[in-house]
C-alpha cells in the first residue's frame, strides 16, 4: 500500500472512529480529551461533532492551524505526563479520549502509550470510550465501527 493510501485510510479511520465514539457516549455526562493537538484536525472535528462538551487538549507545543487554537482554559501545554497529572488534579472527568501522540517510530510510540496509560486511566470516567492510534494498556479493547482494521485504530472501554 502506498504511503498516500495508508494516510488516507488512517484519517478515515480517525474520523469514523471519533464519530462512532461520539454516538457511544450520547446521553452520558463527561468531558472530552484530545491527546495531541498537532495541526488541530481531530480537535476541530471533535468540537464540530460534540459542540456541547468541554474538550481538553494536551500538546507539548502549540502548532495548529490558527482556526483550531483551543481556548486557553482547556489547553494544557507541556509534556504528557505532568499535563495528565494536572488534568487529574483539576478534577477532569473524561467520557471520551482520543490518543494521538507519537513520533512515528513504532517501538517508541507503543512504549510511550503503555507508560501513559495509567495516567490516562486517572482522568477517565467508568464506561468511557478511548479511541487510539496506539495500543494502550489496562483498558478493555472493544470492536469499533465496522470497516476499521484492528491494528489501524484501536477502541477501548474503561
Ligand atoms: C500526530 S500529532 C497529532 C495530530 C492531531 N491529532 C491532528 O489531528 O492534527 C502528535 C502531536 O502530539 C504531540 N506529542 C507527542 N508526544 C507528546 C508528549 N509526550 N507530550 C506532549 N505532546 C506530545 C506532538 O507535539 C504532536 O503535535
Amino acid at each position: 500500500m502506498s504511503r498516500l493510501d495508508s494516510m488516507m485510510r488512517r484519517l478515515a479511520a480517525q474520523r469514523d472512529g471519533l464519530n462512532w465514539a461520539a454516538r457511544q457516549i450520547a446521553g452520558q455526562r463527561g468531558e472530552v480529551l484530545d491527546l495531541g493537538l498537532g495541526n488541530g484536525r481531530t480537535y476541530d472535528h471533535l468540537r464540530e461533532i460534540l459542540p456541547d462538551r468541554r474538550i481538553w487538549v494536551i500538546d507539548r507545543v502549540l502548532q495548529c492551524h490558527p482556526s483550531c487554537v483551543p481556548p486557553k482554559s482547556d489547553y494544557l501545554e507541556g509534556e504528557a505526563e505532568p499535563m495528565l497529572n494536572r488534568l487529574a488534579d483539576l478534577g477532569a472527568r473524561i467520557i471520551l479520549a482520543h490518543y494521538d501522540f507519537g513520533f512515528g517510530v513504532k517501538d517508541q510510540d507503543v512504549a510511550e502509550a503503555a507508560r501513559l496509560s495509567p495516567l490516562i486511566a486517572r482522568v477517565m470516567l467508568p464506561g468511557a470510550v478511548i479511541v487510539s492510534g496506539q495500543p494502550l494498556a489496562g483498558f478493555q479493547q472493544v470492536a469499533g465501527p465496522g470497516g476499521i482494521a484492528r491494528d489501524r485504530y484501536l477502541f477501548y472501554r474503561t
